[in-house]
């Protein structure tokens, strides 16, 4: 008899980091291991980590270092996801305590990895990239029970100067759709009413098997499953967002009324440096094929401020893009240099207090956007989902089409109603800056 072993595992970073660890999850489960909820009470500890940034980065090590000072004997460690790709073996002198390092691009190959882990091994690691698979497995443990993840395609094929993503995550590789129709299918019979589908650069999805459908194709196609009310899809990159990927929203109504459409600048200049492989006017135009569909789409994006060579001039024509564009909200971000990425190579750094000045300009013009774009929604109605109730405040959580937070009161109803996971219609009473307030209206 196998004697059952405990996990916990921390995850850091993106969606995709987060989808990975329910696989991994998963994967875990089968092989007879149990979750528990504090690293104190674990014998074997997972950490997926993130290294987009230096802070997300350092936080990692800070928590390995913390952690084994205060409960660490007699403990197992193990680095997943983009940390341990990026530092490889590294980490084992950083950290000795650490047993195991794996990228994503090598969890197919965890279930031996565990075996050699529990057959004493203190050293494993899983470090290849040259791979052409994906990490498909029916053993996914999904965190939450309404809305699920579905990955699409892994790793990514352009070289953003800043980004290192393609040495973190190997190439691209996108899953066959009947593999990702029949997950989709799984996921209705189980509940699940919203679907999001993950990947680098969705976008660039290419099916693999002989049907060949593109990414709008599969959106569509996604978007009819039975049951599935709601699809989501991130992050696309602005050279491969296409017109039909509008079309596709247009046509669907389960297609939510939300694009995440990174810019990054709004000087081409910048992009050049940054070799996104687009410039200023073909990133609006992107902007007005999505501003004239005939359903309203909330529109968000991702900013780097003080790129190496952003001049004042260059920041300006960002300030001038979040307005023209009008976003409904942006993630914002100081440059920060990454190892192995192309960008080291580039002089004439910005300060730090630089980058600083100008991401505190960036945050408080867009704060004003939202503040208008918000306000627009007033009186309006809105589809919510419901996904959880704030005790303190009495509202109900929602979430609208468009992505936004619309927390809400349900007058003259019994307080004990679980409107978790429902699909609640609400009046926008009040907007602030980051979310909606309102009354459900039946
Ligand atoms: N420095 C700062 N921000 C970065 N991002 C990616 N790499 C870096 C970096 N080196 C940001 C980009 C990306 C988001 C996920 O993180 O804006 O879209
Ligand atoms: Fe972080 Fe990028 Fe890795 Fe996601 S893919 S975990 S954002 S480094």
């Amino acid at each position: 008899m196998r004697v059952v072993k405990t996990f916990y595992i921390e995850t850091f970073g993106c969606q995709m980091n987060a989808h990975d660890s329910e696989k991994v999850i998963g994967t875990l489960v089968a092989r007879g291991y149990s979750q528990v909820a504090t690293p104190e009470q674990a014998e074997l500890v997972f950490y997926n980590t993130c290294s987009i940034r230096d802070k997300a980065e350092q936080k990692v090590f800070s928590r390995l270092q913390q952690f084994k000072k205060e409960h660490g004997k007699g403990k197992t460690f193990a680095v997943l996801g983009c940390v341990a790709q990026q530092e490889g073996e590294r980490i084992f002198e950083k950290a000795p305590h650490v047993s195991l390092v794996c990228g994503s691009a090598s969890y197919n190959r965890l279930p031996e990895m565990l075996v050699q882990l529990e057959s004493g091994n203190r050293r494993v690691t899983g470090l290849s990239l040259d791979t052409d698979e994906t990490f498909d497995t029916p053993l996914t443990r999904r965190d939450n029970p309404h809305r699920a993840y579905i990955t699409i395609i892994e790793g990514c094929d352009k070289s953003c100067a800043y980004c290192v993503v393609p040495f973190t995550r190997g190439p691209e590789r996108s899953r066959a759709s009947a593999s990702i129709m029949a997950e989709a299918g799984e996921l209705a019979a189980a509940g699940y009413t919203e679907i999001q589908l993950l990947g680098q650069n969705v976008n660039s999805y290419r099916d693999p098997s002989p049907a060949g459908w593109d990414f709008a194709t599969l959106l569509a196609h996604v978007g009819r499953t039975p049951g599935i009310r709601r699809v989501r899809f991130t992050t696309s990159h602005p050279r491969d967002f296409v017109r039909e990927i509008v079309d596709a929203i247009d046509a669907n109504p389960s297609l939510c009324n939300h694009v995440h459409l990174p810019v990054q600048s709004g000087s081409t200049r910048v992009l050049e440096a940054m070799q996104r492989l687009y410039t200023r006017d073909d990133y609006m135009r992107r902007i007005e094929w999505i501003k004239s569909a005939r359903r309203p789409i909330a529109i968000t994006s991702d900013i780097i401020v003080g790129f190496p060579g952003e001049t004042e001039a260059d920041f300006e024509e960002t300030l001038a893009l979040i307005e023209e564009v009008e976003y409904d909200s942006i993630f914002s971000f100081k440059y920060s240099r990454r190892p192995n990425t192309p960008a080291l190579a580039l002089g004439d750094q910005i300060p730090e207090e630089e980058k600083g000045r100008r991401l505190a300009v960036l945050q408080e013009r867009q704060r004003a956007i939202q503040v208008r774009r918000n306000a627009t929604y007033l009186g309006r109605v809105e589809e919510c989902l419901v996904e959880g109730f704030n005790k303190a405040t009495g509202q109900w959580i929602g979430r609208t089409s468009q992505n936004k937070t619309l927390n809400f009161i349900r007058p003259a109803r019994n307080a004990e109603d679980n409107l978790l996971g429902s699909y609640i219609e609400v009046k926008v009473t009040r907007a602030g800056p980051n979310s909606l307030a309102g009354e459900s209206v039946h």
